[in-house]
């Protein structure tokens, strides 16, 4: 299937891990419209690790643990198409999913049947214990082609933590998404160590495989499975716009029902999501004054500097442009210097953009083709930005 834009959705495992069931999983689901977040463009609820018993059943099948889920999956994914939303499910390559249940290697036809026969609109398909003898890409490829011969249209995320260069193989895979790190928890530490290495993985994805930076710690302040010490709202906020900026899937593991203004917010804002589903996915690129402004020609993992200046062309001519502060100092003029010539518009076309700063609404004309900003350490700008004459 196509996968036109990245998908907007809520996940159970940032939050809930082994403590999934059927009732906090409907109730995300009335939650994401009672909140205005399905509104917003968020469709998928998605059950992660942990739903299913440790064993096949007799018919080699998977079987949903019948304490988590006592009307079994159908009537789950049923509750959830009745409401508009779309339903997402978990497996892995391996024997094992990373929690030790039973996983889908060697199993993926009837596994993909049964995902099917279950209504499953996504299924996220981890890598932890598989067999060493086979490449990833062959046990990617193993479930792609099961799922795309399901009868249903099934979108493929893959969650390789960008393991075994997923980067160079996965688009042969038919993988709509994957993952390109390992995985994040609720804390600046590991905010910023996925934020770093963000622009090595967007150069690697495309419309229908885009780049999934992980799901999003909005608004779990501590709490939940992978909480750990939280972060602050200006943190909260440059993952989002880091993200959103560079067509990650928007995933939101916080739980929602019980969900502050801040994050509820930062997760609907409307310009900040048009820029994550812009039609064309243009892939961002770092202009900042540390970055080099020749591409990579090797495949190692590069990181950016501290102050990644990530701009994206977007369809209607506009460009997307984010200036990050991963350091623990104010950024200053020279670290934070936006150079119009670096996204092909010098000077001697005689235009300049018009810088619209996203979260606060506020506007400024970039003068004499530089536009410098003092940034608060962990904290961000992101505009839109439009093309206009010099005044
Ligand atoms: C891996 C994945 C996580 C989550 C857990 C579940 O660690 O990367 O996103 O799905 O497995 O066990």
């Amino acid at each position: 299937m196509l996968l036109k834009t990245p998908p907007l959705g809520w996940n159970s495992w940032n939050t809930f891990g082994e403590e999934i069931n059927e009732t906090v999983v409907m109730q995300s689901a009335d939650t994401l419209i009672e909140t205005g977040l399905a509104a917003a463009g968020y469709e998928y609820i998605v059950i992660d690790d942990c739903w299913l018993l440790r064993e096949r059943g007799e018919d080699g099948r998977l079987v949903p643990d019948p304490v988590k889920f006592p009307h079994g999956i159908r009537y789950v994914s049923d509750y959830i198409h009745s409401k508009g939303l779309k339903f997402g499910m978990y497996s892995c390559a391996g024997y094992h999913t990373c929690a030790g249940y039973p996983a889908s290697f060697d199993h993926e036809w009837t596994d993909a049947a049964t995902f099917a026969e279950w209504g499953v609109d996504y299924l996220k398909y981890d890598y932890c214990f598989h067999p060493k003898t086979i490449p990833g890409h062959i046990l990617y490829k193993r479930m792609a082609a099961a799922l795309a011969n399901c009868g249903r249209d099934i979108v493929f995320s893959a969650c390789s933590w960008g393991s075994d260069m997923t980067k160079l193989w996965i688009k042969e895979t038919g993988a709509n998404l994957w993952r390109t790190t390992g995985d994040i928890n609720d804390s600046w530490q590991s905010l910023k160590a996925l934020s770093l290495v963000a622009g090595d993985a967007v150069r690697f994805g495309s419309i229908n495989c885009f780049p999934d930076m992980d799901m999003l710690i909005n608004g779990m302040h501590g709490k939940g499975n992978v909480g750990l010490a939280g972060c602050t709202d200006e943190e909260y906020r440059l993952h989002f716009s880091l993200w959103a900026l560079m067509g990650s899937p928007l995933m939101i593991g916080c739980d929602i029902r019980d969900m502050d203004d801040f994050t509820k917010a930062t997760l609907t804002n409307p310009e900040v999501l048009a820029i994550n589903q812009d039609p064309d996915y243009n892939q961002p690129f770092d202009v900042s004054p540390e970055s080099d402004p020749i591409p990579w020609t090797d495949t190692e993992l590069h990181s950016s500097g501290e102050h990644p200046i990530y701009v994206r062309l977007l369809s209607d001519g506009d460009f997307a442009i984010g200036m990050f502060n991963l350091s623990d100092q104010p950024s200053n003029r020279w670290n934070t210097a936006l150079q119009l010539d670096r996204i092909g518009l010098p000077e001697t076309t005689g235009k300049t953009l018009v810088l619209r700063d996203v979260w606060t609404g506020e506007e400024v004309i970039v003068k004499g083709g530089i536009f410098s900003a003092v940034i608060a350490p962990h904290a961000c700008r992101l505009f839109r930005a439009r093309v206009i004459d010099k005044p």
